[in-house]
């Protein structure tokens, strides 16, 4: 059955079209005023046939379903209007397919809605289906990712540090993933509010098209954008490791630093995204179980056997309190340690008030590590790569085999 949904603030239209739209008949009091804010007010996919009354401010959703139509392939969109005449050529302009009169029947309304339903699928298929010579091959942007195999030890810190320390040499070119799909807390640890989650960008027309997915970005003051974690643990469930490929593939297409934080451990997500990676970060703590978790993840990294143009070793909370050395710890990972970050008070207050160090600049030993580390990741260690990018609105053509699905098949992974 289509997916229709109705802005109307008459409500005897709402209760008279309701067979056609289910509960998602809305008045357009509820923040309609941007294309992302209205769609957000349906629940799961957007409608395939978005339905607007315009008696009531007709040049400002005439507008509206403008932008709609510009940014949103996906849905068609079929006017309500006492003057259709007057309307009519304004409204082709922008691409709406239909025009009603308010008194139309229900069976009218029905047909025309399939109508626009069936026409707006033919332009969906037209934009997918574009041959291989209309991608275009980009630079690739860095992929940055933080992951370790236990959780509490510094990982969120890390990334959000990282992430606002990139964004202050490229603001506007620098994103955040919290990829922590369950329990992420970047939005808490950058004092955000976001609107829009994680599902919402890689599911529906955000999916297929670069610049709906932009308007589902949060802004951070530093120029940092940032992608965040569903706001209910259970949406996590929506999302998966071949989301997160698509995802991640189409974000290098478009930023100049793509910054990850992950949950502890190696889910099938956290692989697709080391899939993705270009530099990895493997932090841990400087206690025994941290350490043999940290090895265990080098050698899965290693059997991987991944073309990562880094991976740095950072040891968190160095402090001369722990049992063990830096030189322990190499001895026991068979390999070098790249940078201890000392254990800081200014962390703590930092994580509480949402203001990262890199962001604040508090003169602190830690906040000097931090920026070391943004230092090196930011000096390429190998000449740029490339990534086939589709034209706007085109479907990237399918990815290979991602590691994670090969690392499924060889029953390493937890499904
Ligand atoms: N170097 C440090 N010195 C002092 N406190 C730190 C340091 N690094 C991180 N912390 C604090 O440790 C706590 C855990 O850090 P964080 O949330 O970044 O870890 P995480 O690995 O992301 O945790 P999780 O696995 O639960 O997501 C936070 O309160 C943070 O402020
Ligand atoms: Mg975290």
């Amino acid at each position: 059955m289509t997916r229709v949904s109705l802005i109307s603030s008459s409500a005897e239209l709402r209760d008279r079209l309701q067979p056609l739209t289910g509960s998602t008949a809305f008045s357009p009091a509820g923040g309609t005023g941007d294309p992302a804010s209205l769609l957000a007010q349906f629940t799961g996919l957007p409608p395939e046939v978005l339905i607007m009354d315009c008696r009531a401010d007709a040049n400002g959703k005439l507008a509206l379903a403008a932008v709609l139509i510009e940014t949103y392939p996906a849905t068609g969109v079929l006017l309500v209007s006492d003057r259709p005449g007057d309307l009519a050529l304004p409204a082709m302009r922008v691409g709406v397919q239909d025009i009603l009169p308010p008194y139309a029947t229900l069976a009218e309304f029905g047909d025309a809605v399939e109508a626009v339903a069936s026409a707006t699928r033919n332009r969906v298929a037209q934009l997918t289906e574009v041959p291989a010579e209309v991608t275009r091959v980009v630079p690739a942007g860095q992929v940055v990712s933080v992951m370790s195999p236990k959780g509490g030890v510094g990982k969120t810190t890390v990334a959000t540090n990282i992430a606002v320390g990139l964004a202050q040499r490229a603001p506007g070119s620098t994103v955040i993933v919290d990829l922590d799909v369950q329990f992420g807390d970047v939005a808490s640890g950058l004092d955000l509010e976001p609107h829009h989650f994680l599902a919402d960008v890689v599911h529906g027309a955000a999916r297929y098209d670069a610049v709906v997915m932009k308007t589902f970005l949060t802004q951070h003051k530093s120029g940092l954008y940032a992608i965040c974690a569903p706001n209910v643990p259970s949406d996590a469930d929506k999302i998966t490791a071949d989301d997160i490929s698509h995802l991640l593939h189409g974000l290098a297409a478009e930023f100049r630093y793509v910054v990850i934080d992950t949950a502890p451990g190696m889910s099938e997500t956290t692989l697709a995204a080391l899939d993705a990676t270009t530099d990895l970060i493997l932090l841990s703590s400087m206690d025994v179980p941290g350490i043999r978790g940290l090895r265990k993840e080098l050698d899965t990294i290693r059997e991987l056997e991944l073309t990562l143009d880094s991976r740095r070793v950072v040891l968190n909370f160095a402090d001369h309190k722990g049992l063990l050395s830096v030189a322990d710890v190499e001895a026991t990972i068979g390999t070098r340690v790249d940078l201890a970050l000392p254990r800081s008070k200014a962390a703590l207050t930092s994580v509480n008030q949402g203001i990262p160090l890199l962001q604040s600049g508090v003169r602190d030993p830690l906040t000097k590590h931090l920026r070391n580390l943004v230092d090196r990741i930011a000096t390429p260690t190998r000449p740029g790569r490339t990534v086939e990018s589709p034209v706007a609105g085109a479907k990237p053509s399918p990815q290979p085999a991602s590691r994670w699905q090969l690392f499924k098949k060889k029953g390493t992974v937890a499904a």
